[in-house]
């Protein structure tokens, strides 16, 4: 039987008990709670949060836990049990101060941050971190620990904020400290997912349509391929898609690509071709035809079948590939490999530059196909990828 490497259940991750003994042993006294945060993949929808756009991601059942007590001072002290990589075991920082630390902790010191900044009181605290979502994956474990500790710290601090506020909120932290440029999906997707269900959401109105995803019931299932590979280009080129999105935009006099309706598109692309390079009409192309598949997915998981998906993923990879230019190598092999072996469906899934893809199948076959892309990998010289079932899970909730 093919190996496939097994996504940790919920009674595989330490329970809250373990969780509470660990803050003991860290900080010498009880937490008062505890908030969990998933990660996510996108089905379809990428790059279409710039552009105000749908986006339809699923949580996944890979979480972040944010454990916290609130202290009588104005200190923020911290701890990861795991995962976030380098730094000291604790990090202290003041409420209050701009200077962010470095590594994992710039996350929870940001979020606390954009509270204040936004009105809400945030207390001191002492502050444990435990995940398994996986770091760099293009899984989104910034915006699952962003998500944990903005819903732990307001829990602290009494204050009741409605899930895609926190979403917002977590963004902003994202934004405005952190300096990464992102959209909503990925906290909104944390805060919001619900257990077999995917987000419909629109990220301009914030509008959120909870659309039946159990792929089981259809015999079918969804694996994550985590290439192992960040390509450095990431962050320039990321920001650099988002602005020819806006120039665009702008040259079409609409606020956003968004806006641009299906009978317009090919107006549109000539009045692009008419003015700019092939970079923003192939962007613009992206956004357009991305934005159709959103729709038609929700319309064919509306109706109960699944497998219909299957083209919509593939050509939503070909449009990242060759009109947004955001795949690499390692991401278009698993594709290949997954469809050569049977897949229904496959695509990166996040911002690409390495990172995930996403592969549809038949449950039954989801091993064997982990297995022939194990084997392209190797083929080419590429490390092993990870491969992990996934399904649609749970958005964030307090624990304790
Ligand atoms: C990253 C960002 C999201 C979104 C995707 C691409 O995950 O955080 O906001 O833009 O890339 O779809």
């Amino acid at each position: 039987m093919p190996q496939t490497n097994r996504a940790p259940s919920e009674e595989l991750r330490p329970a809250a008990d373990e969780l509470a003994a660990e803050f003991e042993r860290t900080f010498g006294r009880m937490p008062e709670a505890a908030w969990s945060a998933p990660g996510r993949v996108n089905l379809i929808g990428e790059y279409t949060d710039l552009n105000e756009s749908f986006v339809l991601p699923i949580a996944i059942p890979r979480t972040t836990r944010a454990i916290v007590a609130a202290r009588s001072d104005r200190a923020l002290v911290m701890r990861s049990t795991q995962g976030y990589g380098e730094g000291p075991d604790l990090v202290t920082v003041q409420l209050g101060e701009a200077d962010l630390p470095r590594g994992w902790a710039a996350y929870p010191a940001a979020v606390a941050l954009a509270l204040e900044v936004n009105g809400y009181p945030v207390p001191g605290a002492e502050l444990l971190i435990d995940s398994d979502v996986p770091v760099g994956a293009g899984l989104s474990s910034s915006a699952a620990l962003e998500c944990a500790v903005a819903a732990a710290l307001c829990s602290l601090a009494g204050a009741r904020v409605a899930p895609m506020d926190l979403a917002v909120l977590a963004r902003r932290a994202e934004n405005d400290f952190v300096g990464v440029p992102c959209g909503i999906m990925d906290q909104a997707a944390s805060m919001c997912c619900q257990d077999a269900h995917a987000l419909m959401l629109d990220t301009r109105s914030h509008e959120v349509e909870q659309v039946p995803f159990d792929l089981a019931a259809a015999g079918l299932g969804l694996m994550v391929v985590d290439t192992r590979v960040k390509h450095e280009l990431g962050a320039s080129a990321y920001s650099r898609r988002w602005q020819a999105c806006q120039l665009a935009a702008r040259t079409l006099g609409v606020r956003a690509l968004r806006d641009v309706g299906p009978s317009e598109v090919e107006s549109s692309l000539r009045a692009l071709a008419g003015v700019w390079d092939g970079e923003v009409l192939k962007r613009a192309r992206h956004v357009f035809t991305e934005q159709a598949r959103v729709l038609h997915v929700v319309e064919v998981l509306r109706s109960g079948d699944p497998a219909a998906m299957g083209p919509d993923l593939l050509a939503g990879h070909a449009s990242l590939r060759d009109d947004f230019e955001v795949s690499c190598a390692e991401l278009d092999a698993v594709v290949d490999a997954a469809c050569a072996a049977g897949a229904i469906g496959a695509r990166m899934t996040g911002a690409g530059f390495g990172g995930s893809a996403i592969v549809l199948a038949e449950e039954a076959r989801l091993g064997a196909i982990g297995s022939v892309v194990r084997a392209a990998f190797d083929d080419r010289g590429f490390a092993p990828p990870h491969c992990f079932p996934v399904t649609a899970s749970a958005g964030a909730h307090r624990m304790f």
